[in-house]
This record gives structure tokens, C-alpha cells and sequence, in this order.
């Protein structure tokens, strides 16, 4: 009979780290950290040329022996990291920016490390009632009033696919295929990719037309829902955009939360990138409506400058959320106060409310008020500065924070004209100071500028406009 192994600890590798080893990993980690925010404004602005040769490099299998903790940190300082678009540097106008407060990085590890359970509120009820608590203050700046709540996402896209579901279960029969949803031809792709993943056709998405500044065509939407509901169709939700990605556009609000109101049907708001403004006065203005919604995606990884993994979703009423996504079994403890996990499709997950919670108890709201404020004051001066260099065409003044704009000499036809603004937008990016992005929309290829990180002030604004003329002057020689 073969002798059974003793299970015993003595030749075990222990994976604890001693206090010694724990210290010093922090402190080193500490040092990397500190010296690379440090030199973070005069880093580039992207590395990524390489990449694949970089990726070919790092491949292995599992390894077998342990390596020091500091080559480790090395490679990654220093191979890894730089192979990549710096978007916490100041100079980061792409896409939509936010820096990435260093305190939530702070929040992170004590999360991790703690490691509490935060799906259900019996596991964690202080870490739990953090996150209820955040929720309650985004509900308050919209203001959505009791009974609202929501749920704290990893980003904008789960909020809005969170929605998405949770207005189909409030509004649609179990056999939901001839239930239809409305969007922009401008709303932000995580809208089209939730309704598929919920389950709808693509044709169920209706595309509605944007005016010349972007923004949903409300006259369209009635009419296509006029169509719809004759043709047997089962209009359920319109997705309106609070800033959308391409231009900042903000669909006219009121009108469509009256609509919606009129005919029954959920309205959501994706501010993911401009929700935060409401934090201004300006923003207030700029969003009005936003309140009559019925859910709101806003993601703090954005305009409250956290570091990406962040998002979050509210609704009016929080047993709609709650009756969508609540799934019984036997072995999950009694439903709590607030319960994460009835809120959204994920169980296990980390406590996300301390990575907001730090940096505002830390700093109190006022600071990000004026960050947001900055940013509001930055776009219109890049807007005035835009108009001046000959040629330019800006697609609308800044709603918030972000512009779209190209160059438009008269005599070129359109794949000309975008074939002018790639090399525009290649020519600011290779100065490695600033980093733009580009898109397309009604046809044309743009440049954007958003401004948004905490990081980005006056004096690389003003950089990116000196850029900006320079180039353009340099790419057409004789009308500069
Ligand atoms: C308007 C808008 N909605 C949704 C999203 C998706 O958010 P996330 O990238 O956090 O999933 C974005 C991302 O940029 C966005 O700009």
C-alpha cells in the first residue's frame, strides 16, 4: 500500500511575506512611484512604436524560479511602462483624460491588501456603507431624490450595459426581442455593444440622426418612434448622451426627458464623460435635464479624476436596479443594507467606494469644483485660440471641456481635406509634448482636445495651441 504524504508546514514555501520584506516592497514601490509622477510632465507623451517586438519579449511560460522583487520593478520602470501612452501626463488631451489622483492609487493597495469582501453587505458593512455613501452623493449633485441609488461600475461601459438590462426588465415581457432602444449617430459605442449583449438584435438599435452641432435630433426620434410603435415595435429606451466622446455634444436634455415622459419610456443618460461638471455652475447649466432621467452613468475615473476602474451607474429608483439583478442561492447570506451584488451582474469584487471616498474626505468637494471650473475656462481658450489660425473650423463652441475642430482651406475635396488633418494631428503628436486624438463624425475626420486631466493647466494648453499654429502654418505654407 503506498504511504500517504503527512500534510505538514515545515517544507512548505510560506507565500507570506515577512514584515521586513513587506516594508521594503512598499518602500521601494513608494520610491518608483514618487520619482515617476515626479518626472511625469517632461516624460513623452507615448512609446508605443515597438511594441509588438516588446510584447514578443515578455513572453514565457510560468516561471519556475522566483526573480528579486527590484529587477521586477526595473523591467517594469523601465521597459515596461514607457512602452505606452502617457495619459497621466499633464500634456494627455486624448480621448478622455483624468490624470489618476495618486490618493486612490493609495486607496487601492489598502484595499488590496486588507482584501475585505465587498459584494454583500454582511461581509463588510463599514466598507459597504462607504460605497452606499458615495452613490448618495453623486444621487444628491444631480439631484436624484429618495429613492434613487446605484452601483459603483469598473467604467462607463458596465454602467451603461447595467442600464440597459435593468430598463428592459423594468419595461419588457421575458420575451423581450421586439422591445427597441434609441441613440445618437453620436452616442459612445458601449451603448450599441450593451444592447447586444443584452440580448438585442442590432436592428433593434434605432441610429438617430445628430444636428449640425452634434446632438440627437429630437424631431427624428418621434417620428421613428411614431413608425415603430405602428409597425408592432416595442420602444423601451432612449440613451441620451451627457458629452459625448467624438465632439462633447450634449443632446438636448429637457426635450428629450419630456418625450420619454410622454411616451413611457426609460431615459438614460450616458455621462460618463460630462457628469461631473454638475459640479459647476457652468456644468449645472450646460446639463440641465439631466435630472429627469430615469438612470445616469457618470464615471468618477474621469471627471473626478480617478485612476482607471471606476464608473458608476445610479438610477431613480433603486428597487429597479435591485428586482433586475437580485439572484437568490442558498449558500449567499441574507440580504443586507446594501447589497453590491443585487445591484449589478458581478459578486466578488473589490470595496470601490474607499478609492473615491479618500480623495474627497482628504480634500473636500471644493478643489474639484475648481479643477472642473479650470477645465471649463481652458477649452474656451483653446476654442479662442483655434478660431485664430487660418483655416480652422471648430465643429461648435466647447459644451464643456472638449473640442473638435479641423483644418478647412477652401479647394480640397474630402479625402483631401482628411488626409490634411491626419497628417495635422501626426505632425502635434510627434513633438511628444502633447497628445491629441482624432475621429470621425458626420463624415469628416477631426481632431479632438479634451481637457480634463487634474495635471493639464494654462501653460501646456498654451503649448498645445503654439503646436497646433505651428504645424498648421507649416502644412499650409501661404495662407499662415
Ligand atoms: C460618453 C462615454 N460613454 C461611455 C464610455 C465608456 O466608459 P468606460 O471606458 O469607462 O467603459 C466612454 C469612454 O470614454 C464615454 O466617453
Amino acid at each position: 500500500m503506498p504511504r500517504r504524504r503527512r500534510v505538514t508546514r515545515a517544507h512548505l514555501p510560506s507565500l507570506e511575506l515577512d514584515p521586513e520584506q513587506l516594508r521594503d516592497m512598499l518602500d521601494r514601490s513608494a520610491r518608483r512611484v514618487i520619482d515617476h509622477l515626479l518626472a511625469l510632465p517632461s516624460m513623452p507623451l507615448h512609446g508605443t512604436a515597438g511594441s509588438l517586438k516588446l510584447a514578443a519579449s515578455l513572453r514565457e511560460p510560468i516561471p519556475t524560479e522566483g526573480r528579486s522583487f527590484d529587477a521586477l520593478l526595473s523591467q517594469l520602470f523601465g521597459r515596461i511602462l514607457p512602452a505606452s501612452l502617457n495619459t497621466a501626463s499633464p500634456g494627455y488631451l486624448a480621448y478622455i483624460p483624468s490624470g489618476g489622483l495618486p490618493h486612490a492609487a493609495v486607496a487601492d493597495l489598502i484595499t488590496s491588501a486588507v482584501n475585505r469582501y465587498a459584494g454583500v453587505w454582511i461581509a463588510g458593512p463599514g466598507l459597504a456603507s462607504i460605497e452606499a455613501l458615495v452613490v448618495r452623493w453623486f444621487c444628491d449633485l444631480l439631484p436624484f431624490p429618495s429613492p434613487s441609488g446605484g452601483v459603483l461600475t469598473s467604467g462607463g461601459s458596465m454602467a451603461n450595459l447595467t442600464a440597459l438590462v435593468a430598463a428592459r426588465r423594468a419595461l419588457l415581457p421575458p420575451h423581450f426581442l421586439g422591445g427597441t432602444l434609441y441613440t445618437s449617430d453620436q452616442a459612445h459605442h458601449s451603448v450599441a455593444k450593451a444592447a447586444l449583449i443584452a440580448g438585442f438584435p442590432p436592428d433593434n438599435i434605432r441610429t438617430i440622426p445628430s444636428d449640425d452641432h452634434f446632438r440627437m435630433r429630437v424631431d427624428i426620434l418621434h417620428t421613428t418612434l411614431r413608425q415603430d410603435m405602428a409597425a408592432g415595435k416595442t420602444p423601451f429606451l432612449v440613451v441620451a448622451s451627457a458629452g459625448t466622446t467624438n465632439t462633447g455634444a450634449i443632446d438636448p436634455l429637457p426635450e428629450l426627458a419630456e418625450l420619454c415622459q410622454q411616451q413611457g419610456l426609460w431615459l438614460h443618460v450616458d455621462a460618463a464623460y460630462g457628469g461631473f461638471f454638475l459640479l459647476t455652475e457652468r456644468g449645472r447649466a450646460a446639463l440641465r435635464g439631466i435630472e429627469q432621467a430615469r438612470s445616469v452613468t457618470l464615471d468618477p475615473h474621469k471627471g473626478l479624476f480617478l485612476p482607471y476602474g471606476t464608473g458608476c451607474l445610479l438610477v431613480r429608483d433603486q428597487e429597479e436596479l435591485r428586482s433586475a439583478f437580485r439572484v437568490t442561492a442558498s449558500y449567499l447570506p441574507p440580504e443586507g443594507a446594501y447589497d453590491a451584488a443585487d445591484l449589478s451582474p458581478e459578486l466578488s469584487r473589490e470595496a470601490r467606494g474607499l478609492r473615491v471616498w479618500l480623495p474627497l474626505k482628504m480634500h473636500g468637494v471644493g478643489p474639484f469644483q475648481q479643477q472642473l471650473d479650470e477645465k471649463l475656462d481652458l477649452a474656451r481658450l483653446a476654442a479662442e485660440r483655434l478660431r485664430a489660425i487660418p483655416h480652422v473650423e471648430l465643429t461648435a463652441p466647447p459644451a464643456l471641456s472638449l473640442l473638435a475642430f479641423r483644418l478647412c482651406p477652401p479647394g480640397l475635396d474630402p479625402p483631401r481635406l482628411d488626409a490634411l488633418n491626419q497628417r495635422w494631428l501626426s505632425a502635434v503628436n510627434a513633438s511628444q509634448r502633447v497628445f491629441l486624438s482624432g475621429t470621425r463624425a458626420h463624415d469628416r475626420f477631426l481632431l479632438r482636445l479634451c481637457v480634463l486631466s487634474f495635471r493639464t493647466h494654462r501653460d501646456r494648453i498654451d503649448e498645445a495651441l503654439d503646436l497646433l499654429a505651428r504645424s498648421a502654418s507649416d502644412l499650409l505654407p501661404t495662407t499662415a
